[in-house]
């Protein structure tokens, strides 16, 4: 399976900045190496749209509301993610389960509406660091897991999964290979007692991942990928880890 390396960019960027970024990943990306996608902020898809026409680099969206239209005022529903051209949004991304109370049940909600409107859903997983160091890790990713299986159950094989521990995030420290690889593995085994499908889930590794680290990260037999947040901001960077996907 190709490995999947996806940026999310997170509530930055500008038209000029996101045109340079661009620029410099389509000019550095070489067609079939790995799978790679900019998640960028709603009122840039348009612009990433007209800049990618054509190109192998897919559109993500960072959110989509769980609700396919109506009296939602400020939401987004994965319909209009859809007509720009979007083929994956994240959801349930620590941050707006932190910041935005996002419930496992909601973020379910908003990997259903993503997959009706054939989008495919990167579900965010993670514990704390206060979870970690109680040792309920095993049990806060599979229960945020279990929701989605729960109401998805019967389209499970087209959903991307990521596990982020919160503690990793944006922190510059990274989870070893070890911590990360094991948390995956339980995470696979959950998705493979959970759908019949054959087709492997992609699980993605994200928190601090950058280009001295993604090798070592995306050696380990479950990690399938990596959502990197920071270093999707600078292409050289970002270009080193996908260099490290191929
Ligand atoms: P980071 O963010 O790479 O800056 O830690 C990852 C993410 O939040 O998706």
């Amino acid at each position: 399976m190709k490995k999947r390396i996806f940026g999310n960019w997170k509530m930055n960027g500008s038209l000029a900045a996101n045109a340079a970024l661009v620029d410099a990943l389509a000019q550095g990306v070489h067609v079939g190496a790995c799978e790679i996608a900019v998640c960028a902020p709603a009122p840039y898809l348009a612009q990433l749209q007209s800049l990618l026409d054509g190109s192998s680099i897919a559109i993500g969206a960072q959110d989509v509301s769980a609700h396919a239209d109506g009296a939602f005022t400020g939401e987004i529903s994965a319909a209009m993610l859809r007509d720009f051209g979007v083929r994956y949004v994240l959801v349930g991304h620590s941050e707006r389960r932190q910041y935005h109370a996002e419930s496992d049940e909601l973020v379910a909600r908003k990997a259903q509406a993503a997959l009706v409107c054939g989008i495919t859903p990167v579900v965010c997983v993670g514990e704390t660091l206060a979870q970690r160091e109680a040792g309920e890790t095993e049990a806060v990713v599979r229960r945020q897991l279990a929701a989605v299986v729960q109401v998805n159950g019967h389209c499970l094989s087209e959903i991307v999964l990521a596990y982020e521990p919160v503690w990793a995030i944006g922190t510059g420290r990274t989870a070893t290979p070890e911590q990360a690889q094991a948390v995956h593995a339980v995470l696979r085994a959950q998705l493979l007692a959970a759908t019949t499908s054959a087709g492997r889930i992609p699980i993605l590794y994200g928190g601090s991942m950058n280009a001295a680290n993604a090798a070592e990260l995306l050696a380990q037999p479950d990690i399938d990928g990596g959502l990197v947040g920071g270093a999707s901001l600078k292409a050289a960077d970002f270009l080193r880890i996908v260099a490290c996907a191929q």
